[in-house]
């Protein structure tokens, strides 16, 4: 299972206070050679964390690869084009959301995620469906082409009962199980961490984890080589005992 780090939240960081530091491509870069298998940034409508220059310079500089997280949205469509991204992640965007709440309604939306798709194949980006672990999803995403899905990873995240943790499990590995026979790569993510991954790890099927906020967080505390390292050797060797 790989693992990309997600850097939104060190742009969050610079942003409260409109300063240039802590620079989330410095900290990409760092990652990058702690071991880190790829970098996601999400551009979101109001550029509220990554902004252009970010994505920009990422997309110069690092050397693994790029996942572009972004809406449907024509403007964020024609950035990813043009930038190149090695995968386009398409996730529901709302103003007024603190976080992506959860996966992407393909169903109701196929014709603009479908649309999208289609441009953004065009420019030989590949593409992700952030999705639920919901079979007909799962479907209607292989039906419009996607390249691959994320699994939201949020609700056995947020379990409030180790019951309900092992139910979502389950559905987590049903849906894993389903997307490989329909020839879709599937990568995973939303409130994996320290603590949870462990019994994540347990999921068969998942190509690669996107991971943000517990390693953002950690790295404060104990630096970035340390909280990547650690996360790292929790994937690749399921062991706490870290470095
Ligand atoms: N995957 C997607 C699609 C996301 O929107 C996010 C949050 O930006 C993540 C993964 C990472 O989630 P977290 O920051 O909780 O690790």
């Amino acid at each position: 299972m790989k693992f990309s780090l997600n850097v939104d939240h060190v742009a969050t960081l610079r942003n409260a206070r409109k300063e240039t530091q802590p620079d989330p491509v410095t900290y990409a870069l760092m990652a990058e050679q702690f071991g880190v298998d790829g970098i996601v940034v999400h551009l979101r409508e109001d550029r509220r964390h990554i902004n252009e220059r970010d994505v920009r310079l990422l997309r110069e500089l690092i050397t693994t690869k790029l996942d572009l997280e972004m809406s449907t949205n024509d403007e964020i469509v024609r950035i990813a084009c043009d930038i190149q991204p090695e995968l386009a992640t398409l996730v529901p965007e709302k103003r007024e959301e603190l976080t992506t709440e959860g996966g992407l309604n393909v169903i109701d939306n196929l014709t603009k995620i479908k649309s999208a798709i289609e441009r953004l194949h065009e420019h030989e980006i590949p593409v992700s469906l952030f999705i639920e672990p919901e079979i007909l999803h799962i479907d209607a995403a292989a039906e419009i082409k996607s390249d691959f899905i994320e699994i939201h990873t949020g609700n056995f995240a947020n379990a409030a009962s180790e019951d309900e943790m092992y139910e979502e499990l389950d559905r987590i590995n049903v849906a894993a199980k389903h997307a490989k026979k329909l020839n879709l790569s599937v990568n995973a993510g939303h409130g994996l961490n320290y603590l949870n991954m462990k019994d994540f790890l347990t999921v068969e099927d998942i190509d690669e984890v996107s991971i943000g906020q517990s390693v953002i967080a950690r790295s404060i505390f104990v630096g970035v080589e340390q909280a990547v390292k650690e996360m790292l050797n929790l994937i690749r060797n399921r062991t706490t005992d870290y470095i």
